[in-house]
């Protein structure tokens, strides 16, 4: 893959998020003048290695550890402003430069409340069974669902208005402390005037980030910069198209780019899907190449398998090439990005499932319902391992050769050449693959 042919480019996860698109994103910034986020918000977790320093980004685009890139949060984000700030102070507590030139958010982006933090929370505790999903507890859920409701929606822009902000949160708390009592059967309370007076704080601070980020994102294809968008999450947590109910709320699809960022489809000019070797999920949900057993746990551990948001372990399994080829469907990738082949090495032979079979009949492609996706046996193909360790090389032809034929099988599988081989989390243990032969 050759970074310099790309044009403006997005990164999508192609299973359940952590697929690695944090490290893709970091390498791809030397080439680009603007990284994107466009959905999703503090509940990515995206980890970028910068020479012995690790750094775990939630709200800020990936970019934002390399200078002269201008990091661009849109309108199809919820911000929480609270993460946002703390974020922001953190790195430039590590000498990370971040100001106006730097960054710009959208004054068209919802913000996260208190209360929808609390209220991710206590929904989650008052589900019972399988109707957990797991969240990441940053209060997703419920922002995006006041958003697509209206009545009860704060955007950026509306933490400028003193006036309205204290009327509008009077009514919207109201509301929120009548559902903790009536729903959650919960004595907490939030006060209307101490929110805005925190939130006015907050806009304060983050004033000179505050534009129109379509306008700008215009401007800047304009005058000839290219741009990248990162992805949060990844095409099966897709609020649309992804194993619903255990997904997230935003659009994280290829679709999500062009509504969340607020630019036009026609101006992705590249798609890079990123994969890992393996299939990893946090939280709830159907799951049908988990791996319950010592295989699983020696993968965790030898990939630091542990949330980067919540710190909990993920879930490990074998690579789902059904799951895959769906999202591949919804992304179209023009590239795939190929993460933690290190981590498989070691095994004497590798697992991908290719079909489902659900009673007496093959699946080849995802079902909607999720239940039944639970029920489903996976049909594996056994492929042959390779036992040295990879985080030393840097060409497709040094691979052990049957490293090279699972990189190719996973490439037909899914129908797009594999540009980038993750084999090790380091910014130079990477390689970038010109031809698979
Ligand atoms: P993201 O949310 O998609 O950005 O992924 P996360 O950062 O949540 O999780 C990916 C993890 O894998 C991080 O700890 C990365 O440092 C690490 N990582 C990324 N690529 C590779 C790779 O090729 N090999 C190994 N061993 N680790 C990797
Ligand atoms: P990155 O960008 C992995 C999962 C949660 C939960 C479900 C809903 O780092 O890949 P939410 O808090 O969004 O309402 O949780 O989605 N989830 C992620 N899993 N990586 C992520 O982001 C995720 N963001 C949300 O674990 O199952
Ligand atoms: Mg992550």
């Amino acid at each position: 893959m050759r970074f310099d042919r790309l044009g403006h480019t997005c990164v999508i996860g192609l299973q359940w998020g952590d697929e690695g698109k944090g490290k893709v994103v970091d390498l791809l910034t030397e080439h680009f003048d603007a990284s994107v986020r466009y959905s999703g918000g503090a509940n990515a977790g995206h980890t970028v290695l910068v020479g012995r320093e690790k750094f775990a980004l939630h709200q800020l685009p990936s970019g934002i550890l390399r200078e002269g890139v201008l990091n661009i949060i849109t309108g199809g984000t919820v911000i929480d402003p609270a993460v946002l700030l703390g974020e922001i102070a953190s790195l430039r507590d590590r000498g990370v430069r971040v100001d106006a030139n730097r960054l710009r958010i959208s004054d068209r982006a919802h913000v996260v409340f208190p209360y929808h933090r609390r209220e991710d929370v206590l929904a989650e505790g008052a589900a019972r069974g399988d109707g957990k999903i797991g969240t990441t507890a940053r209060g997703i859920g419920p922002c995006y669902a006041d958003k697509m409701n209206r009545h009860r929606a704060i955007r950026i822009c509306d933490l400028y208005r003193p006036a309205k902000l204290r009327e509008r949160l009077s009514a919207i708390v109201a509301h929120k402390n009548a559902l903790m009592r009536s729903v959650y059967s919960s004595d907490e309370t939030f006060d209307a005037a101490k929110l805005a007076d925190e939130y006015m704080e907050f806009a304060g601070q983050l004033r000179s980030f505050v534009c129109d980020t379509t306008v700008l994102l215009a401007e800047l294809a304009k005058a000839g910069k290219r741009i990248l968008f990162e992805g949060a999450q990844g095409a099966l947590l897709d609020i649309d198209h992804g194993t619903y109910p255990y997904v997230t709320s935003s659009s994280c699809t290829g679709g999500g780019v062009a509504s969340g960022a607020g630019v036009s489809s026609a101006m992705l000019q590249s798609r890079i899907g990123v994969i890992k070797a393996y299939s990893t999920r946090v939280g709830s949900g159907p799951f049908p190449t988990e791996l319950r057993d010592g295989v699983g746990d020696t993968i965790r551990e030898r990939g630091g398998e542990y949330g980067t948001t919540t710190g909990r372990p993920r879930r490990i399994g074998w690579l789902d090439l059904v799951a895959a080829r769906y999202a591949a469907l919804l992304v179209a990738p023009t590239h795939l990005a190929l993460l933690h082949l290190d981590t498989l090495s070691g095994f004497e032979h590798v697992h991908i499932c290719t079909a489902y079979r659900y009673g007496g009949e093959l699946l080849n492609t995802l079902p909607a319902d999720a239940y039944l996706l639970e029920e489903v046996e996976p049909i594996f193909e056994t492929l042959p391992g390779w036992n040295s360790d990879l985080r030393g090389v840097r060409r497709f032809a040094d691979l052990p050769e049957t490293a090279k034929a699972f990189v190719r099988r996973i490439s037909s599988e899914i129908g797009a050449p594999v540009g980038l081989i993750g084999v090790g989390p380091e910014r130079d243990q990477t390689i970038l693959v010109e031809d698979m032969s």
